[in-house]
């Protein structure tokens, strides 16, 4: 157990005596309510009348104001990292996001809705029925079942993050535009950009891009195969006023777009490797457990001497030790070294992290040599 985790669960004990004690006055028994409440990844609520509810959901509202994370959109509930198994709510500035996993919070709507009223402002809310799906609010495989927006304000909206600015929708696709999970990812690869040639593959709505072009990278190739993408990073770069680069944006497979770059030995100081699970193109199939040995490969090949590899998973049965595996393999092969591995994961809002499929983040960032 990590110290953050372990500082989470003392003080939820410590909470949910609190609460209990309060609640005991409303008719619940002091046991359940803080059982209820200890995120051990084995107690999660079963049942739970809308009092509790109202107080559990406030509880994680509550630890979320004491991350102080620099960003208006924030993971205000983690599923079992909260107690509320297959429940997860987004917040986007004042648009909100829940994420119905498990069919129990079906019938909660309105005790969530007006838990979620009573705490934030809100313009915006969507309930996503997610409960025929099997990986939660990430990168789902199958389309959300039912979208039912409340509110009159439109699903589209602008965040402020560590002070840059990304436009979401609430009703686009399956993911809003941007990966709540990766703040911190985000921030860490972008302090070593400066002056550096960054290649940003599967680069989705370009956040690694925007946030590397700020912190001064010399060039940001953002590569991914989806027109409609792109043109949302497009968005993005200008929301941050940035300039649009010489191949800023490439629409490409990433393999491919790394084999060419490699060959006119166009190489890169910084590749970011952050692939969906599995992805259909053209009638081939990507899928990240058989392909990303490969794919590691490549960005070596595309990667300056010194260069750092970012590389993420969101599949839950990846371990950060297998991708670690991975890229050592991959650089012996072509007689490179693996000098340094940071180990990453999820941002702390994102509470019980690994813990749960819906929840998990495989991530290292490792810094290259040359064997001599
Ligand atoms: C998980 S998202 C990437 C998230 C992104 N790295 C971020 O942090 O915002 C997956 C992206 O990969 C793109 N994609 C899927 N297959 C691809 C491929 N073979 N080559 C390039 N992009 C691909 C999709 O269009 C999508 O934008």
């Amino acid at each position: 157990m990590t110290e953050v985790q372990e500082r989470c669960t003392k003080q939820c004990v410590q909470n949910a005596k609190k609460s209990a004690r309060s609640l005991s006055n409303q008719g619940a028994t002091v046991q359940s309510i803080a059982k209820s409440a200890i995120p051990n990844g084995k107690i999660a609520v079963v049942k739970s009348s809308a009092a509790d509810l109202t107080l559990q959901l406030k509880r994680a509202f509550d630890h979320r104001r004491t991350l102080k994370l620099d960003s208006n959109a924030v993971r205000l509930v983690n599923s079992r990292g909260d107690g509320l198994e297959g429940l997860i709510i987004d917040r986007f500035y004042r648009h909100v996001a829940v994420y119905i996993l498990n069919a129990r919070w079906q019938s909660q709507q309105k005790t969530i809705s007006e838990a979620l009223r009573e705490n934030f402002d809100v313009d915006y809310l969507v309930f996503k029925d997610r409960t025929g799906c099997s990986t939660g609010s990430g990168s789902a495989s199958a389309p959300p079942k039912a979208v039912e927006p409340i509110g009159q304000g439109k699903s589209q909206t602008i965040i402020e993050e560590h002070g840059l600015r990304f436009q979401v929708d609430l009703n686009d696709h399956l993911n809003a535009g941007l990966f709540l999970d990766m703040r911190k990812n985000r921030k860490l690869v972008a302090f070593y950009a400066k002056g550096r040639r960054v290649l940003n593959c599967f680069a989705y709505t370009c956040s690694f891009g925007v946030y590397c072009r700020k912190f001064g990278a010399s060039r940001v190739s953002n590569v991914d195969i989806s027109a409609k993408f792109l043109q949302k990073g497009k968005d993005n770069y200008r929301l941050n006023n940035l300039p649009e680069g010489p191949g800023e944006f490439v629409r490409d497979h990433a393999v491919l777009y790394l084999e060419r770059a490699a060959k006119r030995k166009d190489v890169f100081d910084i590749i970011i490797l952050d692939p969906p699970s599995f992805a259909r193109y053209e009638g081939t199939v990507f899928s990240v457990k058989k392909d990303m040995p490969l794919l590691i490969d490549k960005a070596l090949r595309a990667l300056t001497p010194e260069g750092m590899l970012f590389i993420s998973t969101n599949l839950s049965t990846i371990p950060r030790a297998k991708l670690e595996e991975w890229a050592h393999i991959a650089a012996k092969k072509m007689g490179r070294k693996i000098v340094e591995v940071n180990r990453l994961g999820q941002d702390l809002d994102f509470r019980e992290s690994g813990a749960m499929k819906e929840s998990f983040l495989s991530a290292i960032l490792v810094k290259t040599t040359m064997k001599f």
